[in-house]
């Protein structure tokens, strides 16, 4: 592979984070409006060819060693165990996820697994069906708990949940949902909810903050921090329950920020790179890949003094699609041998 740079701050991006579609068949509160979002059009999103040139990129040219697919939902991509199984014949093969709401999963886990996919990691707020509803506006409870069943017995582990917890509707369910978790073998993770739903309705004062998720499981158990648990990169911290072996994290994206030490990089649905979730300033690799795709097939139909053979093309057109993607992870200083 390529050289690694450093940015700025001296980090690297390790790990990817690809939409394969904004749509979703939820309607979390915390997410998005009922009536759903704009959402992309369809010659605006990437194509599965697409997806998977960028992360051939990613792994081949930028160290890349993690790629997780998100969305909204994206299950409803049609093209997912396909993009999943070519993403795991890349040389080298990174360790392939998934983040997930869990409807639909039922059906395709073991196909994902037998595709290459190594994990997932399934949104659940609550282990009540009404308040399901409440915070989802759709009655998919089952499916959800189905899905979860049926990616543990595919082997997709550790299974990982996340639950967020909003105040006045499920901040009073972290130690059934915890209790519940450890019954089944899944590894739970609290999100502090983030200010990213796009009704603009977050107030820091009706957060649940990791300190009150603590102080309530702390009703019930013994928690202690995980030992050797290393945060470094990783979102969560981690504590052992009465001493192990379960575990459960809390991801406090916003009283105890773990910017410093992201190593992420991300692209949304349609093709822009963004360095971070509350990121406004974007790069668009579509638009790079698509003119790039334009020019290959003018220079291989031309075939005369100066054509380039196809692959020595692509090639070409890889670093330059990558170098772009360095200087948006990097700024300016991409390529000046920092
Ligand atoms: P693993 O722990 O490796 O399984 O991945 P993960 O926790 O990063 O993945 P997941 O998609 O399950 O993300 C869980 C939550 O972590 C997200 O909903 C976010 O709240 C938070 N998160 C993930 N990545 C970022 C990030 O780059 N910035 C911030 N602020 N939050 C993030
Ligand atoms: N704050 C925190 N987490 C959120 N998620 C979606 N919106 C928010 C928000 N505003 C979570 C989902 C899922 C993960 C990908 O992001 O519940 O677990
Ligand atoms: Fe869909 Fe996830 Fe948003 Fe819920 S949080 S509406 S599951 S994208």
């Amino acid at each position: 592979g390529g050289a690694v740079l450093l940015d700025t701050y001296g980090r690297t991006a390790t790990d990817l984070r690809v939409s394969l579609t904004d749509r979703c068949n939820l309607r979390c509160t915390y997410c998005m409006p009922e009536e759903g979002l704009d959402w992309l059009k369809k010659s605006t999103l990437l194509t599965d060819d697409e997806i998977v040139r960028l992360v051939r990129i990613a792994v081949t040219r930028l160290g890349v060693r993690e790629v997780r697919f998100t969305g909204g939902e994206p299950l409803l991509r049609p093209g997912l165990v396909s993009i999943v199984a070519r993403c795991a014949a890349l040389d080298p093969r990174p360790e392939l996820s998934l983040t997930t709401n869990g409807i639909g999963l039922e059906k395709v886990a073991p196909a994902l697994r037998d595709a290459g996919l190594d994990r997932v990691n399934v949104s659940l707020d609550t282990v009540d069906p009404e308040t399901f509803h409440r915070l989802t506006r759709r009655r998919r409870h089952g499916d959800v708990l189905r899905g979860l069943a049926a990616a543990h017995d595919a082997g997709l582990t550790p299974v990982k949940v996340n639950s967020v917890l909003m105040r006045g509707i499920n901040d009073d369910q972290a130690p059934d949902l915890l209790a519940w978790a450890m019954e089944h073998g899944y590894e739970l993770r609290f999100i502090e909810q983030m200010p990213l739903d796009a009704q603009h309705g977050w107030t820091r004062r009706e957060m649940v903050t990791a300190e009150k998720i603590l102080t309530s499981l702390r009703s019930r158990w013994t928690l202690t921090p995980e030992p050797d648990g290393e945060r470094g990169a990783a979102p969560a911290e981690r504590w052992l329950v009465d001493g192990g072996p379960h575990r459960v994290g809390v991801i406090g994206s916003v009283t105890r920020p773990f910017c410093g030490a992201c190593d992420r990089t991300r692209l949304t649905a349609d093709g822009q790179v963004r360095n971070c979730l509350f990121a406004r300033e974007e790069t668009d690799l579509r638009g790079a890949l698509r003119a790039e795709a334009g020019d290959a097939d003018g220079r291989v139909a031309t075939d005369g003094e100066g054509a380039q053979p196809a692959a020595e093309a692509e090639a070409a057109g890889d670093e330059r699609v990558a170098e772009l993607w360095r200087a948006a992870m990097w700024g300016k200083k991409a390529g000046s041998g920092i």
